[in-house]
């Protein structure tokens, strides 16, 4: 059994996360760590909220909260949308939390003793109305390309061409307004990325064999296209501050904090130490090599957006530190999922948000179509149609009728009790082989990270239920052979346990749900030489569910595209 630690790209702070955040971080991260887990290993799986930068104080002011409350109430917002979406993070921190902080503080000054962050002097714009430089969103202004009157600092929106913020014509303060800005001379660290591209080549070289193409190819992409040094620091108030080797403020970096980019990810260790503080763990045995890291497996899921911060920078600020940090040895990165041919927007609130997608249908409706259909080797489009379509046939007619029939068979025809007599025959012997590589492909499906195919294999293993069921028919056998009827109702209820098992990583909840109907716990990923069905046992009692999955009407997606839109758009 091996220790493997798990973490998901973490969710930035402003506002709730839409189905497409879900789908392409969070949801794998737990669908593997659930996997992993009922395996036997030892997991750690953690995640947090991405909580510094400008998007968080603007953000804030439009919520008209000060940032610290923001985050504070968003935090708790997340967390408890994670939790009701059945995400076992094994903690959920803060990149604004001490121990990030301290961690930020700490690699940016083992960096600079390698020689690899130097201050430069940069030239920003600075608005004398509010005594502040302004970084690039908080500068609009005419973009000098197309003419647009608010273009930002960062980027035009309507020609989409990337800007410096001192390319703006009549440039404005986003925070007051005031037009009285000048360009002024401020300091700032730099991370000398130039001369650490040798050291993340050999490292990408030695590591991505094993990712899959999506990531490896944009890693190599960035690779390729030259790195550069980058600034490290922002003129912002909510952030890591930027202190001296001595925790008092550095002379000339006043009121400087770090890029969010820098620190988010090293949020990764701090959530590790956060959860380690809460409950007395080691957090130095999952990050440190001379501390007992080297024998652990980091795994890291991510949208492909974030590959390059995952892949180059976060692996040159551990690498370039000089000290024995753990990098990642494993990522899997996941396209976009669309709302029909369209992208999911937080800002223009277009799609559907976790908080809503609950008030729809319990946590396990979307996970499985998340995860058996979602955005992994190209984009995916969501539709309530499809939604509806997968939903209504793989759980409710497939896996969910399955279940039913054999319990409620029992309940009439046995008393409700797993019943004895009769002896397996050959077609018991066949469903066995059929079981036992179905369970195979399975489990290397998921040990590839392979979502799709593994949600398919387990969908195949379901069929085989209801085929075995159509063939052995134990309603006809009941009439001139009761013990033949007996084992094949066994059979059958041991498939029910079985299935749950399968099941748990993808709909944990529905899982425990089919487990219960035939007085079942045992959840563990099922080992490949188990004998799977006889696993249920004459005697115990079985009792069916209420309604393990409802089909979606009609009259529901009427609705549902009334309410978030999606019919225009179809
Ligand atoms: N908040 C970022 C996003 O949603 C992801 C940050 S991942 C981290 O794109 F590693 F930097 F934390
Ligand atoms: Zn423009």
């Amino acid at each position: 059994m091996s220790r493997i630690l798990i973490t998901s790209a973490l969710p930035y702070i402003n506002g709730i996360k839409h189905l497409g955040n879900l789908a392409g971080s969070m949801l794998p991260g737990d669908v593997w760590a659930r996997f992993k887990r009922a395996q036997g290993h030892e997991v750690l799986y953690v995640c947090a909220t991405d909580e510094h930068g400008t998007p968080a104080e603007l953000a804030a002011a439009a919520a008209g909260q000060d940032v610290r409350t923001y985050c504070d109430e968003q935090h708790e917002i997340q967390k408890q949308a994670g939790a009701a979406f059945h995400l076992s993070f094994d903690f959920f921190g803060r990149s604004s939390s001490a121990a990030n902080r301290g961690l930020t503080q700490h690699l940016a000054h083992a960096l600079e003793a390698q020689g690899l962050v130097e201050e430069r002097l940069d030239r920003m714009i600075y608005s004398i109305d509010d005594a502040r430089f302004l970084p690039d969103r908080y500068v609009e202004g005419v973009c000098p390309h197309c003419a647009y009157p608010k273009a930002r600092g960062d980027q035009c929106d309507s020609c989409g061409r990337l800007l410096d913020p001192t390319d703006l014509i009549e440039p404005y303060s986003t925070v007051s307004g005031s037009r009285n800005l000048e360009v002024r001379d401020t300091r700032h660290l730099y991370l000398l990325q130039t001369k650490l591209a040798d050291t993340i080549r050999a490292w990408i070289d030695e590591r991505s064999p094993s990712w899959q193409p999506l990531a490896r190819s944009i890693a190599y992409k960035h690779l390729d296209e030259g790195l550069i040094d980058r600034g490290i620091t922002r003129d912002l108030q909510w952030g890591v501050p930027v202190v001296g080797p001595d925790g008092a403020s550095r002379p000339g970096l006043e009121g400087k904090v770090f890029y969010v980019w820098f620190d988010a990810p090293i949020e990764y260790i701090g959530a590790t130490a956060e959860w380690a503080e809460a409950t007395g763990g080691d957090w130095r045995s999952w990050w440190r090599l001379d501390e007992g890291a080297q024998d652990v497996r980091y795994v890291q899921f991510m949208g492909k957006d974030n590959v390059a911060f995952h892949t180059v920078s976060f692996p040159g600020t551990l690498l370039g530190s000089g000290e024995p940090w753990k990098t990642v040895d494993q990522l899997k990165a996941f396209n976009w999922l669309n709302w029909y041919g369209d992208k999911f927007s937080t800002s223009m609130g277009r799609g559907v948000f976790m908080d809503q997608a609950l008030e729809l249908l319990p946590a396990d409706y979307w996970r499985w179509h998340l995860t058996a259909y979602g955005p992994e080797h190209s984009d995916a489009a969501f539709t309530w149609e499809q939604f509806q379509s997968t939903t209504n046939k793989d759980l409710a007619d497939v896996l969910g009728n399955f279940v039913n029939r054999i319990v409620k068979f029992t309940e009439s025809k046995f008393d409700g009790v797993v019943p004895e007599g009769g002896v397996a025959g050959p077609r018991e012997e066949k469903l066995a082989a059929d079981v036992k590589a179905g369970l195979a492909t399975l489990t290397a499906e998921f040990e590839a990270m392979e979502f799709r195919k593994a949600a398919q294999a387990a969908r195949a293993l379901w069929v085989l239920g209801n085929e075995y069921l159509q063939e052995a028919a134990p309603w006809t056998a009941l009439k001139t052979d009761r013990d033949q009827a007996a084992m094949s109702v066994r059979t059958g209820l041991s498939l029910v346990a079985l299935f749950a098992r399968v099941t748990a990583p993808f709909m944990p909840e529905a899982a425990g749900r089919i487990a219960a109907t035939v007085g079942a716990t045992e959840l563990s990923w099922p080992g490949a030489d188990e004998d799977l069905l006889t696993a249920v046992v004459p005697g115990q009692a079985v009792a069916s569910a209420e309604v393990l999955f409802r089909k979606i009407e009609d009259a529901q997606v009427e609705e549902w595209r009334e309410r978030f839109g999606g019919s225009e758009a179809a």
